[in-house]
């Protein structure tokens, strides 16, 4: 079996605006924004390899044959609530992109996966699927998450997130071998609580303003 895929991405942009945001001092607007941001830069990253046909169209001077998305559209898997965060600046950079929630919450005593809710748009099997979860700490709502999109029938998933603990990544991998990882940062481990050190808190509540 091939090597499973974890990309990190290092630009410049995306660097600055995850340092902002691990800040605590940044506030929940500011936070929201950077992070509306930085989803349009991993999402640019990650429709990277979208397939593309070649159609014919006028421009004013001239015909030319010119490049389109092709295929069945994009689906993009919020992993509720943080993955909201992500979300939006996927949906700026592809409005035309089908959304799925999957409701899934860490346990705070057994840090285990507990679902309740799941709607994903119907076709998965025909179509690209980005996962999305800013925090993969344990990595235990991720597995599960994509576990159950799987059971629909998904093929071609990539989970896109903003933080890495490295345990997260082995442990994803462990389960979903053939799931890319796309992320801004692995950072040093996760603390007792599953909490991402030296990460930016709970993404969840730094989004919403919830303690
Ligand atoms: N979820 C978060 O929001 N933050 C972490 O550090 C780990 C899981």
């Amino acid at each position: 079996m091939s090597k499973a895929v974890v990309r990190v991405v290092r630009h410049p942009l995306v660097q600055h605006k995850l340092s902002l945001m691990r800040q605590k001092e940044t506030t929940t607007v500011k936070f929201r924004t950077l992070l509306r941001e930085v989803s349009l830069l991993l999402g640019y990253e990650i429709t990277r390899d979208l397939e593309i046909e070649a159609r014919a169209i006028e421009t004013p001077l001239a015909s030319v044959t010119a490049p389109f998305l092709s295929g069945k559209k994009l689906v993009l898997i919020s992993i509720l609530r943080a993955g909201n965060g992500l979300l939006d600046g996927m949906l700026d950079l592809v409005p035309s992109a089908r959304v799925g929630h999957v409701g899934i919450y860490r346990d705070p005593d057994t840090l285990k996966a507990v679902e309740y809710y799941f709607k994903v748009p119907e076709d998965l099997g025909e179509r690209p699927v980005i996962v999305l979860d800013p925090m993969l700490a344990t990595a235990n709502t991720a597995i599960a998450a994509v576990e159950k999109i799987k059971s629909t029938g998904a093929r071609r998933m990539t989970m896109a997130c903003l933080l890495a603990a490295p345990e997260g990544i082995r442990a994803f991998h462990e389960i979903h071998p053939d799931v890319p990882v796309i992320t801004a940062a692995i950072d040093e481990h996760l603390n007792d609580h599953g909490y991402i050190v030296p990460g930016l808190g709970d993404a969840g509540d730094r989004i919403y303003g919830t303690r």
